[in-house]
Order: C-alpha cells, then structure tokens, then sequence
C-alpha cells in the first residue's frame, strides 16, 4: 500500500469511513487541466464529489464551467459561487418551477439544461416565458449511449429549429455524452470518439446553415476526455469528466494506461469486526457504505493493506473475506480500501474526513448527497 495513504492516528477515525486525500485531489484536478491543454475547456461532472470544498478546489484551479445531474449538485455549486452550470438532464414536472427558483436565488449562476423533446421544451419554454425570462438550453444528442438524446440527424435539426422559436428558451449548444465509449484500448476509444466528433460537427454545420449560432459542444466523461482533448482542439468544444477527480479502480491505470496520471483521492477507513471461523475475517463494510455497483460482491472493494484475500460475501453492514493471514488480524485493526466505482460510494457518506501529510484536517460535508437543499 502507497504510505501517503495511511493515517498516522486513524483511531480518531470512525468506520466505516469516506477519506478524502486533499492533495491528491489537487493533484487530480491539475492533471486534467493538463490533459486538456487549459481550465477553460473543461466542464467537470459534480456528481463524483457532490461537495463544495472540492468544487471550490475547482474554481481555485480557473475551472469556471460545471456540470451537475440534479437540481441538489446545481445549488450545492450556485453556492460557491459558480459562474457556469448546466444540469446534463432533462427537466419535467415539478423540477422546472425548482430550476425556476435556483434561477431567481442564484443571479450570479448562469443555468441551463438539456432538451430532447419538444413536448418538455414547450413546457419549460412557457414557464420562463410567462415570467420574463429565458432559460439556456443545449440539445442532448444520443451519440451511441442509447440513455438520454436524440439522434444526430434531420430530427435533431427540426428539433433546435423548434427551439429557436420557443419564447423562453435560448438554445446555446449541443451535448453528447458517450458513456459507451468506454473501451480499454486508447485505439478503440479514438476511433468512436472519432464517428461521435463527426455527428456532432456535422449537426453543427446544418445547424449553422439555417442561420443560429452553436456556442457550445459538451461531450466525453473520464475516459474519453484525453481523446477529445487531442482530436478537438476548437475551443468550442467542452471537456465534461467527473470521476477523475476522486478517481477510483473502475477507470484504474491497470485497465486506462491513458489514465495512469490520476490516483485515487478517496478511499474507505474499514475495521476488522469479527472472526466467524476458518479464515474468515468480517469487516463492517456492507454495501450502504461502498457502493453496490459494478456486479457481485468481490467487484466492489479492493483492499490495500491485505496481502492475499478472496471477498466471499457481502450484506449491508458487513463484508466476509478469506485470507490466510486471518489469524494475524485482531478485530479493530484498520484495512484501507479503493471503491471500484467512487460516484454512488460518496453519496453513501454524509461526509469525508479529509486527509492531508497522514493527519485528518478538515470534515468536509457530502451536501449534494441530499436530493433536496434548500430549492
Ligand atoms: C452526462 C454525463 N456527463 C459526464 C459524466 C462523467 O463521466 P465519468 O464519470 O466517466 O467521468 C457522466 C457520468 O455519468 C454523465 O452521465
């Protein structure tokens, strides 16, 4: 196990527990900036660290575009004062008189969101409307993803042509997020990146033809914003990772040698609570405290300071694994772990201890964990 991850006094520390290494997510945060050639073209998913000292860390850094999933993450970012945040979802019900609210409260946040039905644009159109304002809105493109979009076609193009003429709307770009595009090889990842590049740039120029300006093209998470970085220089083009910040085993140098210049920056504080026999060893590392994606059990945790161990199983509070070392643990020993997949992992926690040259410095609150902050 990396020293730089072990506490010099985790006895104050309760488990389970959500650690946060403050330098590493510098450190983090700085490799992207430089993977994407300048702040300015990035535009990080929230919906890792869901937590304002992260997203002040951000804008220290010169990162003045965001993005965020729920109505909660926007606050949580409108609070510290973010200039730049779109809500990468689309917005129906009640959450339009909500983004109303994050609008009025907010005037120092530019909002927007995204639209992929004419239907929902209508609504959301008639909303601002009816009190003098307009809303900006990027149209989300389905570039392979099958989860959120349209496809990039004649339709798309109908689509922002509706827009254009909605009173309340004010259609400022595109999106397209490839979340499929997640191959290990660099060259796999290139080549779909690459179809994407060209579906969104050809809907760009059609666009412009009829005469409407596309401010903005939003695409790629973690593993392919290296990619894009390289492939689409235009500044017009925004970055929009969010895992690399905390990083985690799921996008792991082992599997993304692109990605070997981030670590992870959050980690899990674990105990040895039992000993059930044979070689067992139960930890009280259950699934509301690391998250229960990917898969079975063995896929969700790595553990770093034990040599050799198969996870045999795992309930809500406890995680059983065998090692031959069992008899070596006592119950109350530390085990430090890596979450494979961090988003849903912080999202459990109400927050993280925050860790900087081995002592906790600082508690630092998961506040967009909650699905509702004040609006
Ligand atoms: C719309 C959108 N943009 C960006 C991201 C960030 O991707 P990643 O977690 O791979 O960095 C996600 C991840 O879920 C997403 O859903």
């Amino acid at each position: 196990m990396n020293p730089a991850y072990e506490l010099k006094h985790p006895d104050s520390v309760f488990s389970p527990s959500l650690l946060f290494y403050r330098d590493r997510i510098i450190q983090n945060i700085a490799h992207a900036v430089d993977l994407a050639g300048s702040a300015s073209r990035l535009r990080p998913h929230v919906k890792t660290h869901k937590c304002s000292e992260v997203a002040k860390l951000m804008v220290e850094a010169g990162i003045l575009k965001h993005k965020a999933a729920t109505i909660a993450e926007a606050e949580m970012l409108a609070q510290v004062d973010a200039p730049d945040v779109l809500i990468a979802y689309p917005i129906v019900g009640p959450n339009i008189a909500r983004l109303g609210k994050l609008i009025d409260q907010f005037p120092k946040t530019r909002f927007s969101c995204l639209i992929d039905d004419l239907a929902v644009a209508t609504k959301l159109g008639a909303f601002f409307h009816a009190q003098g304002k307009s809303v900006d809105v990027y149209l989300d493109l389905n570039v392979g993803m099958n989860r959120t979009g349209i496809m990039a076609n004649h339709e798309a193009l109908e689509l922002f042509e509706s827009l254009m003429k909605i009173d309340g709307l004010n259609p400022v770009g595109l999106h397209g997020y490839d979340g499929h595009n997640h191959a290990e090889s660099v060259e796999e990842r290139t080549r779909v990146a690459k179809d994407v590049l060209n579906q969104l740039r050809n809907l760009k120029l059609a666009i412009e033809k009829t005469g409407a300006d596309i401010q903005s093209i939003i695409l790629g998470g973690t593993p392919q914003f290296p990619v894009y970085a390289k492939l689409a220089t235009d500044p017009i083009f925004d970055l929009s990772p969010g895992t690399f910040v905390l990083h985690d085993v799921g996008y792991g140098s082992q599997k993304y040698p692109d990605l070997k210049g981030f670590e992870p920056a959050a980690l899990l504080l674990t105990r040895v609570i039992s000993h059930p026999g044979g070689n067992r060893l139960t930890l009280d590392l259950g699934h509301k405290a690391v998250a229960a994606d990917p898969g079975p059990a063995p896929k969700r945790v790595t553990l770093l300071n034990v040599e050799d161990y198969t996870i045999l199983s795992q309930n809500e509070e406890h995680l059983v694994i065998e090692t031959p070392d069992a008899a070596k643990w006592q119950a109350g020993d530390v085990i430090y772990a890596v979450p494979s997949h961090v988003c849903p992992t912080v999202a459990l926690h109400q927050f993280a201890n925050v860790v900087q040259d081995g002592e906790i410095i600082a508690e630092w609150a998961i506040s967009a964990r909650n699905r509702r902050i004040t609006v």
